[in-house]
């Protein structure tokens, strides 16, 4: 059957492919974007599908979400603010206050709105689960600057003993920043106004998504971005801490079919899932696949104890509950990065891409060096 989609920040990276997917599965698809300007440096991208329905206008505005929303059967929130600048009310603004808003209208509205995604993000869980040595599991929050500044990477227990990080699930939260809380809180409103007021309701925690599309001005789209400049430029990139730090990439194809299923699945109504590459990949394994699909492996990462203080340790996702719905990520690794390096080829204006990069980490100022004798 036919319906009308809605996706707020459907001309990013993941709406845009979801959209892709909605039309070419017969689906009417609206838009709600305002085009931020940090994502989209050149205005509406080249990418979007003539077919779609397209407002252009900001989710904290009442008038734009309430045009976007009329005639809707199926809501996916994925507008946000996603950075880590210290404009900390940006973040709640944009992307809790809006998803209250969508709540809002639909009940005072009496809009008979289906079903309800939110985007929500691996960085919910924090640094996530750890075993101590006794095997107890814990939630630590933070390395100390001190312990970084010695470069010693991993969480240590009381005695000063390693932890072994474990896949975390969606029970755990422990949202250490503004981006983290703004997306817990999009996560309980929709549990808890969903349920409440019968609107079925899903949040998705995403891994690190990797593919086309991904927008280069966008400081957290991380560590694929900055390899591939790098090896695009004939330089060796640098990798952060000892290069062994964990995360679990998720392909972007396998994310769109997550959502699908969660749209269609009455089982997955008022539930937060993980959705993960179900891999833990080390930052130089990920460094090295980029260098291979360069066919640049001669040029070695450099690896000089830097950091960025606030970083997690390793993120890697549990996602035994929704493959027990049947999804399953099928796509490696080494596909996405083949994407996003074939997207990447196809852009005419990358040296500007490369100076804002630069740019930006400057200014941030958040990469420290180690010394660990005390230099
Ligand atoms: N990409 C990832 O790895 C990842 C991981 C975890 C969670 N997420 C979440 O998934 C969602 C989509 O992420 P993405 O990678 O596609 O991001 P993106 O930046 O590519 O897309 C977000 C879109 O939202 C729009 N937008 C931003 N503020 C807006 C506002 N106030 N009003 C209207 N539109 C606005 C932007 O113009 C952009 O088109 C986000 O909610 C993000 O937090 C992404």
């Amino acid at each position: 059957m036919s319906e009308t989609i809605i996706i707020t920040g459907g001309a990013g990276f993941i709406g845009s492919h979801l959209a892709d997917r909605l039309l070419a599965l017969g689906h009417r698809v609206r838009v709600l974007d305002n085009l931020t300007e940090r994502v989209h440096r050149n205005g509406r991208p080249a990418y979007l599908s003539p077919a779609i329905e397209f407002i252009e206008g900001d989710v904290r505005h009442r008038d734009a979400m309430v045009r976007a929303l009329r005639g809707a059967d199926v809501v996916f929130h994925f507008a946000a603010y996603q950075d880590y600048q210290q404009d900390f009310s940006t973040f709640f603004h944009t992307n809790a206050v809006s998803t209250a808003l969508i709540y809002e209208l639909i009940v005072q509205e009496r809009l008979p709105v289906r079903k309800v995604v939110v985007a929500s993000s691996q960085f919910v869980q924090g640094d996530g689960l750890y075993r101590t040595a006794d095997g107890e599991v814990v939630a630590p929050m933070f390395r100390s600057a001190e312990q970084l500044e010695r470069g010693d990477w991993e969480f240590r227990d009381a005695e000063g003993r390693p932890m072994q990080w474990l896949w975390t699930p969606e029970t755990h939260a422990g949202p250490a920043n503004a981006y983290a809380m703004s997306k817990f809180s999009q996560e309980q409103q929709a549990m808890r106004f969903g349920e409440r007021y019968a609107i079925p309701s899903t949040a998705l925690r995403f891994s690190i998504v990797q593919g086309s599309r991904q927008s280069f001005y966008n400081t957290y789209s991380g560590a694929c971005r900055i390899f591939s400049l790098h090896y695009y430029f004939g330089k060796a990139p640098t990798i952060y801490e000892d290069g062994r730090q964990r995360r679990d990439f998720v392909n972007i194809h396998d994310v769109i079919d997550a959502n699908v299923l969660v749209m269609n699945d009455h089982r997955t109504d008022y539930q937060v899932f993980n959705v993960g590459g179900g891999t833990a990949w080390t930052v130089s394994q990920l460094a090295s696949t980029v260098a291979q699909v360069f066919g640049r492996e001669d040029l070695e990462p450099l690896l000089p104890g830097s950091y960025r203080y606030g970083d997690t340790r390793h993120a890697c996702s549990d996602i035994s509950k929704l493959r027990a719905l049947g999804w399953e990520p099928k796509r490696s690794m080494e596909q996405s990065v083949r994407e996003y390096v074939a997207y990447l080829n196809e852009q005419t204006n990358v040296d500007d891409i490369l100076a804002f990069a630069t740019e930006n980490m400057r200014m941030q100022n958040v990469v420290r060096q180690a010394r660990p004798h005390g230099l």
